[in-house]
Parts: structure tokens; sequence; C-alpha cells
């Protein structure tokens, strides 16, 4: 008999209670053992008195402390106490599954560890992309690659916020309310807006690709509140979609990473990935690119990549953790591949930005001086790095009557 306590009980707290309810049977099959649910704990007690299971609710975790428990699923949300009972449990030698990315994000590796001396499993999958399997894949079925590079879209509130103001052409603060009305998006919803979640999921991916430790706050993070409809106008013009993408190659001096904005094609992997959807594109050296799709999110997507955790740990899998690698990855923070760039000027006299433009650049394939939206212009810049890019741009600056300059990368896959 496997006892399994469960540290929440909302969305993926109770889709996990729901899942394991369906799939017991399963489970006996599947494993030869009987998974029961032996606690559940909250914050509040009150709020759960409706649930059948009501009798296996507690708010006294020294209950669940004191019990005999052999995996402990943590779905509370939050770095505390959420990080003090994960390590806890595994100091007391339980399993732990966890769809925390905030805790795995900073603590993981620090946490696998633990997990390791007292020879049990830390288990994580839920904490990127809910629902996409992507990182027991990346442990195993793609064990034999060298992961060269990821274009990932992880957060499913930003593209759901991106699909409305893309599609409905709506303002950035309809969508974010809408977003906010039916749930996607919380009451503060700026760790989603500002690119935090997306590089807390980054760092984890990274992490465990790269095999050195990828701190999330090392990351170049740039979120969507920029966005405009003159972004999408002209995203649109080009033929492409706007996604805020993850993006991270392992390059000669280290690691890029970085959460950004991007130009995508319209009609490519990446830009048909919509509302609140994630896409995950990766290229490993040998299994060349590889894309996973699917809900990033949500009750019982979430739940489902716990209980494939709960079959690992019950059939004993164990994968590589975070990273145990005692280095910390360089972190390189300018894109360094050949791209093409779509670059917005903001300024006052659009003739003579448009000479500086031609006149200093030969390899300009593109420019958009459109009449309807004074004051602006906008181009399509090949440039060999982002360095390079920067220095191209400082010039720019340095134009009389330049007021703002605007970079976004085009990824063309
Ligand atoms: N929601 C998703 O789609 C999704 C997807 C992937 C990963 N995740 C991750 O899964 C975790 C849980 O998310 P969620 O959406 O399920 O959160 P949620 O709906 O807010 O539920 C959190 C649950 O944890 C309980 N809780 C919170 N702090 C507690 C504390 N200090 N002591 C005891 N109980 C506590 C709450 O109790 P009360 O009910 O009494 O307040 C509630 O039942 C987060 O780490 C989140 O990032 C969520």
């Amino acid at each position: 008999l496997i006892n399994v306590c469960i540290l929440g009980n909302g969305t993926v707290g109770s889709g996990v209670v729901e899942l394991l309810n369906k799939n017991r049977e399963n489970i006996r099959k599947r494993t030869g053992e009987d998974v029961r649910i032996a606690k559940i704990l909250v914050r509040d007690i009150n709020k759960h008195f409706r649930e059948k299971y009501f009798h296996l609710i507690t708010n006294d975790i020294s209950e669940i402390w004191n019990m005999d428990v052999d995996i402990v699923v943590e779905a509370m949300g939050g770095l505390y106490p959420a990080y003090d009972y994960i390590k806890g449990f595994l100091q007391k030698s339980k399993h732990v599954i966890t769809a925390n990315k905030d805790v795995i994000a900073k603590y993981g590796d620090e946490l696998s560890k633990v997990a390791d001396r007292h020879g049990v499993c830390l288990k994580y999958d839920a904490s990127v992309a809910g629902g996409i399997p992507i990182l027991k894949p990346l442990q195993d079925c793609l064990a034999g690659n060298e992961i060269k590079c990821f274009y990932a879209i992880l957060n499913g509130t930003t593209n759901f916020i991106l699909s409305k103001m893309y599609n409905e052409d709506m303002k950035y603060e309809k969508a974010l309310e809408i977003a906010q009305e039916i749930g996607f998006a919380e009451a503060n919803p700026d760790s989603d807006v500002l690119g935090y979640d997306s590089a807390r999921k980054l760092a984890i991916l990274s992490s465990i690709s790269y095999d050195s430790r990828v701190f999330w706050d090392k990351l170049y993070t740039e979120g969507i509140t920029e966005i405009d409809e003159i972004d999408i106008a002209f995203a649109k013009k080009i033929g492409c979609n706007i996604k805020l993408l993850a993006l991270s190659a392992k390059e000669e001096e280290g690691i890029y990473g970085a959460v950004r904005p991007a130009f995508v094609p319209f009609k490519g992997k990446l830009g048909m990935v919509s509302d609140e959807f994630n896409g995950i594109l990766l290229e490993g050296d040998a299994v060349g690119q590889v894309f996973f799709y699917g809900k990033g999110a949500g009750k019982l997507p979430t739940a489902s990549a716990v209980i494939g955790d709960i079959f690992d740990v019950i059939e004993n899998k164990k994968m590589r953790s975070v990273s145990r690698a005692e280095n910390e990855a360089q972190i390189i923070t300018k894109w360094q591949k050949n791209s093409d760039w779509f670059i917005r000027v903001e300024c006052d006299e659009v003739e003579r930005v448009i000479d500086f433009i031609k006149a200093k650049f030969g390899n300009i394939t593109a420019i958009y001086p459109d009449k309807a939206i004074g004051g602006i212009v906008a181009f399509i810049l090949e440039v060999e790095n982002e360095i390079i890019l920067d220095i191209i741009l400082e010039n720019l600056q340095g134009i009389s009557g330049v007021k703002k300059i605007k970079k976004t990368i085009i990824i063309d896959l």
C-alpha cells in the first residue's frame, strides 16, 4: 500500500485527488500497488467542507509530519513554507513530487542533493509546461542528445493575452482584464506579464539540458507590457505573429538565456501556438528538431503530470535532477546567432532616419514607413549577433529627433 499526502487542495491538488481516484485500478494493474490518499493539507479548512473527501483534509502540518506516508505531493505554491516542507519530507526519506516552479528554479539543485542523500526521489514534471511531458523526455528518451537550443512558449497567460491582441485587435489592458476574469491571469499578473514565470521554467529546462546550474534571475527577461497595436500591425504586415519566447542556446562562451517578445512566422510551429497553449521546440544534435505542444496549465493537465511522476516513483525510476553539477553556468544575455531583427524607431523626422539607415546599412531587407503611423519608421535588419545590433542602435539613437528605439528578434521557425 502506497500512502500519498497532498499539500494543497486548490486547482492542482484537487485535480490530483480526482485523477488518483480515477486511476487507482490502473495503477494497481501496472505496478501491483494500491494507492491511498492519506491526508490533504490546506490553509483554511472552512473553504473545503463541501468536498466528498473532507474527512481527509487538515490544516495542521504536524498531522502529516507524523504519519506513515510514502509520497508527498506539494501543490501549495509559493516559496515558503513549500521549500521547508519539501526539504523536511525529503530529510524524513519521503519521496516528494511538486508542481512548484518557484521552489525548483531557486532550490532545485539543493533539494535534489537532499533527495540523493536520503535515497528518495524529488520529481517536478508538472512545474514546467503543466500537462506537456517535457522534463521526462529530456531526461530519458532524449538522453543520447546534446541539447543545442530551445525556442519555447512556456506561459499560457501571456500567450492568451497576445492571442487576443493579435486575433481580435484588442489592447493589452483589455486582454489582461479578460484573462483575469476567466481565471487565466492572477489579480497581480506581474510574474506572468513581466516574463518571470517563463524565466523560472526556462531555468529548470536549461539546468537539466546543459547539466549546469542556471538561475532564472541571471537571464535576460522582458515581458509583454510594452507590446502595442503598432507592433501587432507591423507583425501582421510581414506575415508574423508575436509571442513571448523563452530562448536558450548552448554557445561556446556559455548558455544564452532570455525571455523576450519575438516575431515568429504566422504559419510556423510557434506562430500557431495560440490562446493558453504552450509549445516547446528543441534541437538535439542527434535527433534534430522536436516539437512539444499542449496545455501548459489547468487542473487535469497539471495533475496528469503529477500522476505520471507518481507512477515513476512507484516503479522506482530515477531521473537526472535539476542539476547535480557543482558548476554554475556562464549566462550570456545577448543573442549570439545571425538573425533578422525588427527595429521600430519613434522620431520627429522620419525622412532623416530613413536617409541615415539607407546610407549606413547595405543589408536592410525592408523598410516600412507608414503614413498612417506618424513619426514611426520600422525596418528589418540582419545582423551577426545582438552585440553588433546594439552598437548600430546606439548610433541611430544619436540622430537628433530620435525618441525611442525598440528591437524585436525574428525567429524564423
Ligand atoms: N494552476 C495551474 O494550472 C498550475 C500549473 C502548473 C503548475 N502549477 C503550480 O502548482 C502549485 C499550486 O497551484 P494551484 O493553482 O493549484 O494553487 P491554488 O489553486 O491557489 O491552491 C493552493 C492550495 O494550497 C493551499 N495552501 C497554500 N498555502 C498553504 C499553506 N501555507 N499551508 C497549507 N496550505 C496552503 C491552499 O489552501 P486553501 O485552499 O485553504 O487556501 C490551496 O488549497 C503552484 O506552485 C503552481 O505554480 C499550477
